[in-house]
């Protein structure tokens, strides 16, 4: 009896899922197979370095029109392989980036390390997987665009009557380790452990896209970009970091890379040449999260306070400028010069003046929180209908709360915001109102009216790149406007300050100029 080509080929595919194909790497006709012996399968081209499939259990996770890669793509690249011990390599050079891929025997995770000589002239370092959407259709309800048309810019969407963008997929970085999406029986995550935005730039509060989901499941991590950004960027190594493979649930952001110190990668420092920064913290005012960072032009770092005292990541050396934070308001700083193998102390104090209040609205905290909208605005733009009106308001110290005061002030929406201060006769003289807002756009800055005297109009704060909060966010450059109310203006009874926002430019509605509240003092 003759046993046929397609019968034996039918036993073969017969065989159980559990055995997987050999852990290693193929390259033939333009394509590189990295299969990890325990079901994930990647293909790279190998003259643009796009991933072009991704195969997890059997399942196509990549989609088939738009791929996976850094920027937009790299066009055209050198691509090297190896095996070593447990480790398949892919290298991916262009004449300023290095692209790493590391798959490890047996672990269905594509570790990524990026190491650039220069900013890619796209003016942002992102790493995006287009993945299937039939396969993944589960992502970030708010930054579901598809079917959606174009509301601001070409990244704000109108789905049904929600505002929808990617922007607003966003965390801060200090809490964002893993981010993913999900299918039937499949989840894809990012994974940042450790250090690994030590490259990026903006600071421990800084956001950006995490998801997109349209024809394609979009899946980011943004190194650096101008969304609302305040530092200059960094360029070296980036990571490591992962795109993580599960049956669904989310995996530990404490993700194992230091074998990446065995692989000779260009810009990876390993845990032994990093030393470390610790110290107390002092006279920050009780009730707040307390952070502390690091930074300078080579690299950044942070850390949450435990209790009164605090110790850094594993730092590179060098010398950083260190911050002391209440929320995510500057209070504190210092300097520290970090050695490989050494702890240095560095002992940080609130130096933040705490006025006597009369009255104030809103927490000196660096974010707008408790405001009218802001338990809203990282989801959803300004304009959305689940959005509370924006005023302006009529806000009555005793009787009012600081959820009736709006989180932002736009100069052609809510201009004129008022106070209504009833002053008993102990309370009026020369007195001082202090604004502290988060951030400006468009040169916006405050200034007041108190009864019929005008306070001058301060400078125009330090222009930063791109949209802010009509994006979803309000990290910006803090800072505070005092105005001295001169005596004779305050009269015992009712007062009426009003907060205008003052620009040389102009814009329509959301995109008018504006600044975020932080608190408002009287004292
Ligand atoms: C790699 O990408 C290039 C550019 O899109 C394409 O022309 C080529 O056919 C691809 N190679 C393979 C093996 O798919
Ligand atoms: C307190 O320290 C912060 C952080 O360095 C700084 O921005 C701020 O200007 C300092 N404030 C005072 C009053 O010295
Ligand atoms: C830092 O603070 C700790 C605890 O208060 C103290 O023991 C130490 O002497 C201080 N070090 C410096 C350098 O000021």
């Amino acid at each position: 009896m003759k046993v046929s080509v397609v019968q034996l080929a039918l036993t073969l595919f017969a065989l159980p899922a559990s055995v997987f194909a050999a852990f290693g790497i193929t390259n033939s006709g333009g394509t590189v197979t990295v299969d990890s012996g325990a079901g994930l399968v990647i293909k790279i081209n190998s003259s643009t370095g796009d991933i072009n499939s991704i195969v997890y259990n059997s399942k196509q996770l990549q989609d088939s029109s738009k791929f996976t890669h850094i920027g937009s793509g790299l066009g055209s690249v050198t691509t090297t392989t190896s095996v070593s011990g447990n480790y398949a390599r892919v290298t991916l050079t262009t004449s300023t980036l290095i692209q790493t891929y590391v798959v490890v025997n047996g672990q269905n995770t594509l570790y990524i390390g990026t190491y650039i000589t220069a900013e890619p002239s796209v003016g942002e370092l992102r790493f995006i997987a287009r993945l299937s959407r039939s396969a993944l259709p589960n992502g970030v309800t708010a930054s579901d665009i598809k079917g959606g048309s174009a509301i601001e810019g070409s990244d704000v969407y109108n789905v049904n009557g929600q505002t929808r963008s990617k922007f607003y997929s966003s965390k801060r970085f200090i809490g964002d380790q893993v981010h993913g999406v999900t299918g039937s029986g499949v989840g894809v995550y990012m994974v940042i452990p450790g250090t690994g935005y030590e490259t990026s730039s903006g600071g421990p509060f800084m956001r950006d896209i995490n998801n997109q989901g349209s024809d394609q499941q979009e899946l980011y991590w943004y190194m650096n970009s101008n969304h609302e950004q305040t530092e200059s960027y960094r360029t070296g190594f980036f990571g490591p970091y992962a795109m993580v493979f599960t049956s669904g649930s989310a995996p530990s952001a404490s993700l194992d890379t230091s074998f990446f110190s065995s692989l000779s990668i260009k810009g990876y420092v390993a845990a032994s040449g990093r030393g470390k920064v610790t110290g107390s913290i002092s006279n920050v005012q009780s009730g707040y999260p307390v952070v502390v960072g690091f930074k300078n032009s080579a690299a950044q770092y942070w850390t949450t306070a435990s209790g009164s005292s605090y110790t850094s990541p594993a730092m590179k050396p060098g010398t950083y400028t260190v911050t002391l934070f209440k929320g995510e308001l500057e209070v504190g700083t210092g300097s520290a010069s970090v050695s490989a193998g050494g702890t240095t102390t560095v002992n940080l104090s609130s130096n933040e003046s705490i006025p006597n209040a009369i009255w104030s609205i809103g927490n000196s905290d660096g974010t707008p929180s408790g405001f009218l909208n802001a338990d809203k605005i990282e989801t959803m733009h300004p304009s959305d209908s689940r959005m509370s009106s924006w005023g302006p308001v009529t806000y009555t110290i005793g009787s009012s709360s600081a959820s009736q005061w709006p989180m932002a002030q736009f100069i052609s929406v809510n201009n004129g915001n008022k106070i209504i201060w009833t002053a008993t006769s102990s309370q009026i003289g020369a007195r001082k109102i202090r604004i502290r807002i988060t951030s400006s756009f468009a040169g916006g800055r405050p200034y007041i009216t108190v009864n019929s005297w005008t306070s001058s109009t301060p400078a125009a704060p330090t222009k930063i790149d791109s949209r802010g909060v009509t994006r979803g966010t309000w990290r910006g450059n803090n800072q505070a406007f005092e105005y001295s109310i001169p005596s004779g203006t305050l009269i015992a009874g009712k007062n009426t300050i009003t907060i205008y926002v003052a620009s040389g430019s102009s814009g329509d509605t959301f995109l008018s100029p504006n600044i975020i509240f932080d608190s408002i003092v009287l004292y």
